[in-house]
């Protein structure tokens, strides 16, 4: 294996980005990086703290926080200053709040360095929605993942309904859309899909057979 190798995967909300990304990590024994998981994270402790939602107040606590994931069978583990908010940050109001925190400049300068630093050896697979055109720029294999919105809205419904959950599928596709508007249209590091970048609608495949393409694309390039 070449020292260094990052392979990079983009894409908007609900494309399936994270259970790929575990997946092939596991095959290539590479380490997954979560991105979405540590805007999230930030969007937790800022909710956690009682505070309204300010730019300020995002980008010190994305300065302060420490982020670490413990993977453990196929579950990757999320901590925040030692708390594990693995389920925590998936909440709805998490969700909701997230695509703002996101936008933040200083918010992302912190995150940016932080991926940078967990990546710098290579040997992962890291996710996220600028990992491409912004992190990792020189990433050796990068992938924009997406399917369409009908189709994402599906998926995270039935992982949703999978947990006990009620579904209102509409509802669920009016938030990815609006998701997917936001992390697209912001000013700072939008969600793009870097020119060197393999594109690959999922709409119509299988999770094997999305990791299996995967996994051919990075033997290519290696
Ligand atoms: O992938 P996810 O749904 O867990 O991501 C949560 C939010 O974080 C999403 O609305 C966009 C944002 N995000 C981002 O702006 N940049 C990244 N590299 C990863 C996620």
């Amino acid at each position: 294996m070449e020292k260094g190798f990052v392979v990079a995967i983009d894409g908007p909300a609900g494309a399936g980005k994270s259970t790929i990304a575990k997946l092939a990590a596991g095959k290539l024994g590479f380490a997954y990086i979560d991105t979405g998981a540590m805007y999230r994270a930030v969007t937790w402790k800022l909710l956690q703290s009682g505070e309204t939602f300010s730019p300020g107040i995002a980008s010190k606590i994305a300065r302060e926080i420490k982020i670490v994931f413990r993977p453990e069978n196929a579950v990757n583990r999320v901590f925040v200053d030692n708390t594990e908010v693995t389920d925590a940050i998936r909440t709805a109001a998490v969700t909701r709040l997230v695509s703002s925190v996101a936008a933040v400049p200083d918010v992302r300068t912190a995150m940016v360095r932080q991926q940078r630093r967990m990546g710098q050896e290579g040997g992962i697979v890291i996710d996220g929605r600028d990992i491409g055109t912004v992190v990792f720029p020189q990433a050796q294999c990068k992938i924009f993942l997406t399917a369409t919105v009908e189709e994402r809205a599906r998926r995270r419904g039935k992982e949703l309904e999978a947990k006990g959950e009620k579904v209102d599928y509409i509802k669920l596709q009016d938030e990815i859309a609006f998701r997917d508007k936001q992390d697209s249209e912001r000013e700072v590091s939008p969600l793009r899909q870097a020119e060197d970048a393999v594109y690959l609608d999922t709409s119509d495949m299988s999770i094997e057979q999305v990791t299996d393409k995967i996994l051919d694309l990075v033997r290519e390039k290696q």
